[in-house]
């Protein structure tokens, strides 16, 4: 055997022994309490016939994109639905990428020049802490939600300086005191960047828009692939910014671009959120009465008021079995382990959609009770 091939069969067995091993699943039909489809916009057949309606308008199209938008990829349709998005979203201007992921590596690796820093919270997403790693820029983190700690990374804060946040953050649910943040971060001098992948729908056009915070906020980055059920993302922030990245975010530039099709989703869920005002009001509801109901069930359940709501249970094994008795009773909710999260902190991860009935949740809760005594 290779020294790679044994080394990256230990690595797997670490994992197998630790409970972290990780495989991939088939769709199934159980109750659906573990996606990013807040919404049901992923599901709405309305929307599916519009897509279809749009891409039969437009047949002159190709299937694929054929190239990075910098050469043969780039359709005015993309770039006008970026004027639309940045409009909707009060921004300057937004930058589309093909995932979430690509845009926060795409957006860090550029801006952070070496001396620079970046301060991000301590449970900030993974895709975040890449972009950060491919710069040479000082990394700190500060604890979670923390401003004490988040003022003193920042009095040893080197060249230009940005403070990443969450508005909701996507393992725990939670959002933190963006005003406070704000405030801190810019009495000293520094940039605030916030991720707004699990805020958009539930809170409409994002917290950021909520708050009226749009024209402090240096870039925000908003994810398709979650409330508005397709794939995607944008870096919201100024035509200088956009212009910028357009020039040096590599993951913008060395690929290819999206396709026609998957554009005119991301266009079709746009027209379609000011109007989900029904589907809203149910998910918010679905998160009070989950709330409710789940009062008194063992475990720590973390403060949210998103339709991320986490039952902390402290080990791998005990996650991976309550959820797999939830799942033999139809309901479908993953068990996030740690090295995902910190040790001690494994947790049910539960989320609520639009779409979940009342019953659904109350036998959602009634196992949770029976299982977390
Ligand atoms: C906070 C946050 N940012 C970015 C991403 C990445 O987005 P995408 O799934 O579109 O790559 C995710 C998704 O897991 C996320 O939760």
């Amino acid at each position: 055997m290779s020294a790679a091939e044994k080394f990256i069969r230990e690595r797997l067995e670490e994992r197998r022994e630790n409970g972290s091993y990780r495989t991939l699943k088939p769709e199934n039909n159980l109750v659906d309490f573990y996606s990013n489809d807040y919404l049901g916009f992923a599901r709405s057949s309305t929307l599916k016939q519009w897509i279809d309606d749009e891409i039969a308008a437009n047949q002159r199209v190709l299937n694929g994109s054929t190239g990075s938008r910098l050469l043969s990829g780039n359709l005015t349709y993309t770039e006008t639905l970026e004027r639309q998005i940045a409009d909707y979203h009060k921004a300057e201007a937004g930058l589309i990428y093909n995932s979430g992921y690509d845009a926060n590596i795409g957006l860090f690796s550029a801006l952070l020049q070496r001396g620079d820093t970046i301060i991000s919270d301590e449970l900030i997403h993974a895709s975040i802490i890449d972009g950060a790693r491919l710069s040479y820029a000082n990394r700190y983190t500060f604890r979670h939600n923390d401003l004490v700690s988040l003022e003193e990374k920042l009095k040893h804060a080197k060249g230009n300086c940005y403070v990443v946040i969450e508005s909701v953050y996507s393992m725990d649910g939670d959002t933190p005191p963006i005003k406070e943040i704000l405030a801190i971060t810019q009495k000293y001098h520094a940039e605030l960047i916030v991720d707004e992948a699990h805020a958009i729908g539930l809170y409409n056009n994002g917290l950021i828009n909520k708050l009226a915070l749009e024209k402090e906020i240096f870039a925000r980055v908003v994810t398709f692939g979650k409330a508005l059920g397709c794939h995607g993302a944008v870096v919201l922030g100024s035509k200088t910014l956009r212009e910028y990245l357009i020039n040096f975010s590599r993951s913008f530039i060395y690929t290819t671009a999206a396709s026609f099709h998957q554009i005119a989703s991301v266009r079709m869920a746009y027209k379609m959120l000011p109007q989900a005002t029904n589907e809203i009001e149910k998910v918010r509801s679905n998160i009070q009465l989950f709330k409710k109901l789940i009062v008194g069930a063992k475990g720590d359940l973390l403060p949210s008021d998103s339709s991320i709501q986490c039952l902390v249970v402290g080990n791998n094994q005990k996650a991976k079995t309550i959820a797999s008795e939830l799942q033999s009773a139809g309901l479908d909710v993953r068990p996030i382990l740690n090295p995902t999260v910190a040790k001690g902190s494994e947790r049910l991860r539960i989320c609520l959609h639009s779409f979940n009935s009342d019953i659904e949740i109350t036998l959602l809760s009634e196992i949770l009770h029976q299982y977390t005594l």
